[in-house]
């Protein structure tokens, strides 16, 4: 369920508590402003000064220190302006790389379940906007808020100071334009918070096409992916027009506020002056301190939506940091080596949130050192079985044991530490290649990584490309074949020499005599590592001494290939049309 948005107050403490760490920057920039938006206010007095000294008899040109002051008054806008600017530039981009390594912690620690919510482009798109209009709150509006505030208040303050009479007439149109801005806020706010998700959405959508192109072109969908975009699109610039629509009622609502403020004080300042009670230098510095007042109303307008903006920011970010994060259980131990290897599932028992079948009482044991076959039609979980022992997800029944301790009761690091992991897409960063096989083990040398790319049957092809090692692999390794890719995953496992090895249908991308040989390697590679394959293809299977069935959410059957086929109806069939 999603929490009510928070309030004004809230995102205004959330806030301060980013900011806190720079007080004194912040300090200092709102002093320098504070004293300039002082200096000022004094001008108009200096003005009527000035009047008052013109149209005295004898007239009397204005004085030096007149002159000076207001000289003075620019100067130190100008320096405020410069400090100011330099100081929050650095808090806004301090507090954003805060926040920005905040999130992507987040992100890297969270549980694998709680990633499946949001795609990859969304979430970047999220960090993306949410930052900007944090950057652009703190850079612009933080300094201008308390400048445009003073400068308001202290407008208001020499109104009353000038005439008090005046004043009241002025301020009594204030309450209407309030309640126009407050109806403005609310109408926007939330079409705001649409639209910013509609662009999440399309940012995401954005990102699959790019990443689908081949399969887009392969069945001429581009037409149709087009059109979906562009009604994306269109929706977005829906809600933007409408928020548009509303919140550029801002200015008009101050405009008016201005114009029968205005017309309210000529009317009875005319009256005023008719009976006496005041002076036409008078009326002009009441006016000068008008027309202050007013375009930093406006300029406020535009800052409270900016402080919008920042408030969605701040909920959309926090929203996107409520994800699950990896806990070990209090206590947990360190599942320390040196470790035997034997694994032990009894009785697990696990469904993928939202199924209703998946695991029903697993049960299986491996010795140390040995090689077992996971076999199994698709989608009857053995990945789920390689996750669950990676500690991706927990069991909601039954344990998991390594070596005779219960993984669930071990340290997630430790555990995972235990095991090297060929997943079933062959996952490369963008990076060399070499990079990609030491992930496997960080600070090995050329020669190490040589013998796990050797192993796992990748040298030949490195050795052919141009930079070897130093080869760029592309985005996600889009510049390999899959095999290739898959073949430096597997180096990358067989680089940690973990005492467990897991392999998830490593061979698929792999042509008929490259498994052979890889299946030669293997048998070295695996000398004294316990390992679990999970294969379809024969070339794989039909050498193991010993094959697991997973069949109906259980270990249905078990032993040799031969055996298998031999005796299990429902073996045959799963194996059967396949790896010949
Ligand atoms: N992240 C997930 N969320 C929900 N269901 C999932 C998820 N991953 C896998 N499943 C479902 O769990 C079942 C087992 O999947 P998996 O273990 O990947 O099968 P396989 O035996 O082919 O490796 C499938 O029905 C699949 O649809
Ligand atoms: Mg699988």
């Amino acid at each position: 369920m999603k929490p009510p948005a928070p309030s004004d107050w809230e995102t205004l403490r959330r806030l301060a508590h980013l900011l806190k760490p720079h007080s004194p920057a912040i300090g200092i920039a709102l002093a320098s402003l504070t004293a300039a938006s002082a200096g000022l206010l004094a001008i108009p007095l200096v003005v009527n000064d000035m009047l008052e000294r013109a149209n005295a008899a004898p007239p009397s040109p204005p004085s030096g220190l007149q002159i000076a002051t207001m000289a003075a008054a620019l100067g130190l806008l100008a320096v405020a302006a410069y400090v100011s600017a330099v100081l929050l530039h650095e808090v806004a981009r301090k507090v954003c790389a805060r926040l920005r390594i905040d999130y992507v912690t987040r992100w890297l620690r969270a549980s694998m379940g709680s990633h499946r919510d949001m795609a990859p482009g969304e979430w970047a798109e999220r960090l993306n906007t949410c930052l900007t209009d944090i950057d652009w709150f703190i850079k612009s509006s933080l300094g201008n808020f308390l400048g445009v505030l003073l400068l308001i208040s202290g407008g208001v303050f020499m109104l009353f100071w000038m005439n008090w009479r005046l004043a009241v007439i002025t301020i009594l149109v204030c309450p209407v334009a309030v309640g126009a801005l407050k109806f403005i806020e609310r109408e926007t706010r939330q079409l705001l918070r649409q639209s910013r998700a509609e662009g999440e959405k399309m940012a995401g959508a954005l990102q699959s096409v790019i990443l689908g192109l081949d399969v887009i072109k392969a069945f001429n969908a581009e037409d149709r992916e087009l059109g979906r975009f562009r009604d994306r699109q269109q929706r977005l610039m829906d809600l933007q027009r409408r928020e548009s629509y509303i919140s550029s009622l801002v200015e008009p609502v101050f405009i008016a506020t201005g114009a029968i403020t205005a017309m309210f004080v000529v009317f009875f300042a005319g009256r005023f002056i008719a009976e006496g009670t005041m002076s036409a230098a008078e009326l002009v510095t009441f006016l000068v301190y008008l027309m202050f007042i007013l375009p930093n109303l406006r300029t406020l307008g535009l800052q409270l939506a900016r402080w919008r903006h920042v408030k969605v920011a701040l909920e959309f970010l926090d929203d996107a940091s409520r994800l699950q994060a990896e806990a070990d259980a209090p206590g947990a131990e360190v599942l320390s080596p040196p470790l035997h290897g034997r694994i032990e599932f009894r009785n697990v028992t696990y469904a993928h949130e939202g199924r209703s079948r998946g695991l029903d009482d697993v049960s299986f044991e491996i010795r140390p050192g040995e090689t077992v076959g996971l076999v199994g039609a698709s989608g009857a979980g053995k990945s789920t079985i390689l996750n669950l022992l990676l500690r991706f997800y927990s069991p909601t029944g039954g344990s998991i044991l390594i070596d005779g301790r219960e993984v669930s009761r071990c340290t997630r690091v430790s555990v995972r530490e235990a095991v090297s992991f060929v997943p079933q897409e062959g996952i490369l960063f963008d990076g060399t290649i070499r990079d990609n096989v030491a992930i496997g083990r960080p600070g090995a040398c050329d020669e190490e990584v040589r013998r796990a790319c050797e192993a796992a049957q990748a040298w030949s092809f490195i050795t052919d490309l141009p930079d070897g090692l130093d080869t760029h692999t592309g985005d996600r390794g889009l510049k390999l074949s899959a095999g290739q890719r898959q073949r430096l995953t597997i180096a990358r496992a067989f680089l940690k020499e973990a005492p467990i090895l897991l392999l998830d249908e490593a061979t698929s991308a792999l042509d008929a005599g490259t498994e052979l040989l890889f299946g030669e390697a293997l048998r070295g590679v695996l000398r004294g590592r316990t390992t679990i394959v999970v294969a379809h293809r024969l070339g794989t299977i039909a050498g193991l001494p010993r094959v697991l069935f997973l069949h109906g959410g259980k270990i249905a059957d078990e032993g040799t290939h031969a055996e298998l086929m031999a005796r299990n109806g429902a073996y045959r069939s799963v194996t059967g049309s396949i790896g010949h």
